[in-house]
């Protein structure tokens, strides 16, 4: 009787939805209402509700630890090393100067270490590209204390040539990037290096040997990240930097012809910046900036206006204490793209939810377990098709990732 009343109540609450809504009751009395559209009960939509609950009220992300021998973790990336469909992990480590990977088994249970080398002396940053068009990605990395920008072939059998150089003219470095700067199919490299202030590209002959060092700006003050996109839609891809020292958020157009503007600023209101992302946060198709910056706990971004011409700093947050990166992606499937933060003195990874307009809600805690968090990256570890997250931190040497569980809890969020 009250079971036919609820049915009642719930058919008249569903008429109509666009698709058409089924309720039925299986052998056990379990009772499904299926319905692609809102489930209304006393005025209540129960799905949005839960939905909500979902995302800020619960811990929506579980936490899987990696590895805790990544000796002062400080950059951790994805890339499918192996080719084998999934997306393995990269980390670089200040400690022991090491280069290393994790094996994605395909469903985010990982290998051991797997060391590629251990000559990056104070290793800060990983990345990876096929460099040499074999097909197969190979990986980069920036180590400050050796002021060096190398990259280690992939054999294609798990293991990896000894290192590469491409400079060790890149002071203080401590960003590496790979991104095709004069659209010849070949992914060439970036570097941001904090001693000699400079953003500096090389050229990649198509086969990975690389140019000598072709600088972009050498007042990039204390440079700590370095970044490509096209940000005036001229299909060529620009280059973006983080300056610590001057607390600066600049790009430079890309020519096409393999030179850049002078540094463009967008903003200096970003103290102690240290990471810059673009990603297109409001949906009008052109490439939005995103950053981090330590000293005002701020992550940030700037509207692009089609053009490469950015609005003031709309602040997201101040509640990252010691914001060190900043990352974009839809974590919850609803076809625009959230933020991420890693803020390294509350050992904190963050989302912040985007309503769709570049509206973002507060910040949502993923972990404050990852001890003086250097870096946020997100990717799907275990192919349900929902992007999970990845941190790398120092105090605790350790790689994690955070498995997203929104797709578990709804399928169709
Ligand atoms: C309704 O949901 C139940 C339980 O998830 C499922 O077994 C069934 O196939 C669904 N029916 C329709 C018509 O989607
Ligand atoms: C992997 O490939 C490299 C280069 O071809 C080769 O030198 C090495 O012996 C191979 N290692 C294994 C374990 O197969
Ligand atoms: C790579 O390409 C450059 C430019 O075409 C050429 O000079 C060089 O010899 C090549 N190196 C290798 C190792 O194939
Ligand atoms: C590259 O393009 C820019 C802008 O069109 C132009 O000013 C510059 O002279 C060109 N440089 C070379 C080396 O072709």
């Amino acid at each position: 009787m009250l079971v036919g009343r609820l049915v009642l109540l719930l058919a008249w609450a569903v008429v109509g939805t666009v698709d058409e809504p089924t309720i039925a009751v299986d052998g056990e009395g379990t009772l499904y209402i299926n319905s692609t559209n809102r489930v209304v009960v006393n005025g209540v939509d129960v799905v949005a509700v839960l939905k909500s609950f979902a995302v800020f009220g619960s811990n929506a992300f579980a936490s899987h630890t990696i590895t805790t021998t990544a000796e002062l973790a400080y950059s951790v990336y994805a890339a499918d090393l192996d080719n084998d469909d999934d997306l393995d992990v990269l980390s670089a480590s200040v400690g022991r100067g090491q280069i290393a990977w994790y094996r994605n088994n395909g469903d985010g249970t990982f290998s051991n270490q797997m060391i590629i080398t251990t000559d990056a002396e104070g290793a800060r940053s990983v990345y990876a590209a096929d460099l040499d068009r074999d097909g197969r990605v190979d990986v980069l990395s920036a180590s400050q204390d050796d002021n060096k920008i190398a990259w280690y072939r992939n054999n294609g059998n798990g293991t990896f040539s000894t290192e590469n150089v491409i400079t060790t003219a890149a002071y203080g470095t401590r960003s590496v990037h790979a991104a095709d700067l004069n659209n010849d199919g070949s992914p060439d490299v970036l570097s941001a290096s904090f001693i000699d202030n400079k953003i500096a590209w090389y050229r990649n002959n198509g086969n990975g040997t690389f140019s000598e060092q072709l600088v972009i700006a050498t007042d990039a003050d204390g440079a700590r990240l370095v970044y490509a996109a096209d940000l005036d839609g001229d299909d060529n891809l620009d280059v973006l930097s983080a300056c610590y020292d001057d607390d600066k958020i600049a790009w430079y157009r890309n020519h096409g012809n393999g030179t850049f503007s002078p540094q463009m600023i967008i903003t200096t209101d970003a103290e102690g910046a240290r990471s810059v992302y673009a990603a297109d946060l409001d949906k009008d198709g052109d490439m939005d900036v995103l950053s981090a910056s330590a000293s005002d706990d701020k992550i940030a971004w700037y509207r692009n206006n089609g053009d490469g011409d950015f609005s003031d700093q709309i602040i997201i947050t101040t509640a990252a204490d010691y914001a060190v990166s900043v990352y974009a992606a839809d974590l919850d499937n609803d076809g625009d793209l959230d933020v991420l933060s890693a803020s390294h003195n509350d050992d904190k990874i963050a989302w912040y939810r985007n309503n769709g307009q570049g509206v973002f809600s507060d910040q949502i805690i993923i972990t404050t377990a990852a001890d003086a968090v250097h870096s946020v990256y997100a990717a799907d570890l275990n192919g349900d098709g929902y992007i999970d997250v990845l941190s790398a931190s120092a105090d605790d040497d350790k790689i994690a990732w955070y498995r997203n569980r929104l797709g578990q809890m709804f399928p169709e969020l």
